[in-house]
């Protein structure tokens, strides 16, 4: 990256929450990074600013096509008291992933990871530290040409905001209660499922609603072809261990999210020598692996959620409880290697970590 970050200091500051009055998603902190996009220029003026809210034109192509895409990451203080982004590389690949197939121009990952680790830098004193608090990362690009016609935009916005956060879900490491649908689909292949775009988080609300109202916290969702093969979650990837094979659905369809999390856990586990298959799962076969007994353990794994266990799952009227409704060890154990790196009471052996030096405020 060549131009340099321009950073306008936000003149009052906001009262940051204590620890334990964090929840997911809900307080932003002082500053934002902004860049912008035009075809003529490329991707130009970085700047820090203070928070606020963006100006659009009313014709602006997000708010009518949905052209958008963002992704999500965390920042951890360590118990040494040094912040750590979690894998930003990764990330900033997916978020590429994820624009190349809306149409919108990449970044250039370094510039990207630059930006980061100066904003999170620059915020650095916003970084909770108690275990299960974050920093959570969410960089957005969005269309805002003015133009009612149906193509890609000609410009863009980048944005990243930052949100302290504490656990994803209410019920934090006790086990999640999810409803598999088959009335309705999140993606199909050929479709958008592989990529981080709003369009599949609006299209997922409807039966999200309807799985809350019958005391779920998630949706489970099945292939869009056959409604037969497990997908992913509302907001994170499934694993699940029958007998003694850990399974996890493939991205070769191309209907899931390819998480990070998802591929810490199976490069983990690979290297724990277990047997992990990413393959197609019918909800048959989990049904019939509940029934006699070889359903060892459930559970999602997700940025924002981390590790969750899976307590139940019901499909067609039948309820499928598992490990008796509490955290399995294998789950356990993912759990606290992957924060035990995140926190760095571990040691990080695969360099998934960046420390955020950070500059006085
Ligand atoms: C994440 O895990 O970072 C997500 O993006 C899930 C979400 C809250 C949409």
């Amino acid at each position: 990256m060549s131009e340099p970050i321009r950073i306008t200091r936000a003149a009052t500051k906001k009262r940051k929450p204590k620890d334990s009055e964090l929840t997911f998603g809900t307080v932003f902190t002082d500053h934002m990074f902004v860049m912008d996009f035009q075809e003529a220029k490329g991707w130009y003026d970085p700047r820090i600013e203070p928070y606020g809210p963006l100006s659009l034109d009313p014709a602006a192509a997000v708010l009518h096509y949905a052209q958008a895409v963002f992704d999500g990451l965390k920042a951890f203080r360590g118990r040494d008291g040094r912040v750590r982004l979690f894998r930003p590389q990764k990330h900033v690949e997916r978020l590429n992933h994820s624009a190349r197939r809306m149409c919108i121009p990449p970044l250039d990952p370094e510039q990207a990871l630059k930006a980061l680790v100066e904003l999170v830098g620059l915020e650095k004193d916003w970084v909770p530290s108690t275990v299960g608090t974050s920093l959570y990362i969410r960089p957005t690009i969005i269309a805002n040409e003015p133009f009612l016609g149906v193509r890609p935009a000609k410009s863009y916005m980048y944005y990243v905001i930052l949100s302290p956060v504490g656990a994803y879900y209410p019920e934090g490491m006790n086990p999640v209660k999810i409803l598999v649908v088959d009335k309705y689909v999140r993606a199909v292949e050929g479709g958008v499922g592989g990529a981080k775009t709003g369009v599949n988080y609006a299209a997922s609300l409807y039966a999200a609603e309807d799985a809350k109202h019958a005391g779920f916290t998630q949706v489970l969702w099945l292939d869009g072809r056959e409604r037969k093969y497990i997908d992913e979650v509302g907001t994170m990837n499934i694993m699940l261990k029958i007998g003694d094979e850990v399974i996890t659905p493939p991205l070769s369809q191309g209907t899931i999210l390819p998480g990070v999390t998802r591929d810490s856990a199976l490069t983990l586990m690979r290297e724990w020598g277990l047997r992990v298959s990413e393959r197609q799962v019918a909800i048959d076969e989990v049904a019939r692996a509940a029934r006699d007994g070889s359903l060892r353990e459930v559970w999602g794994t997700g940025t924002a959620a981390v590790i969750s266990p899976v307590g139940e799952l019901a499909y067609k009227g039948e309820r499928i409880v598992i490990g008796g409704g509490k955290i399995g060890e294998l789950t356990k154990k993912l759990y606290d290697a992957i924060v035990g790196i995140q926190y760095a009471t571990a040691p990080d052996t695969h360099g998934w970590t960046v420390p955020v030096e950070g500059r006085a405020t």
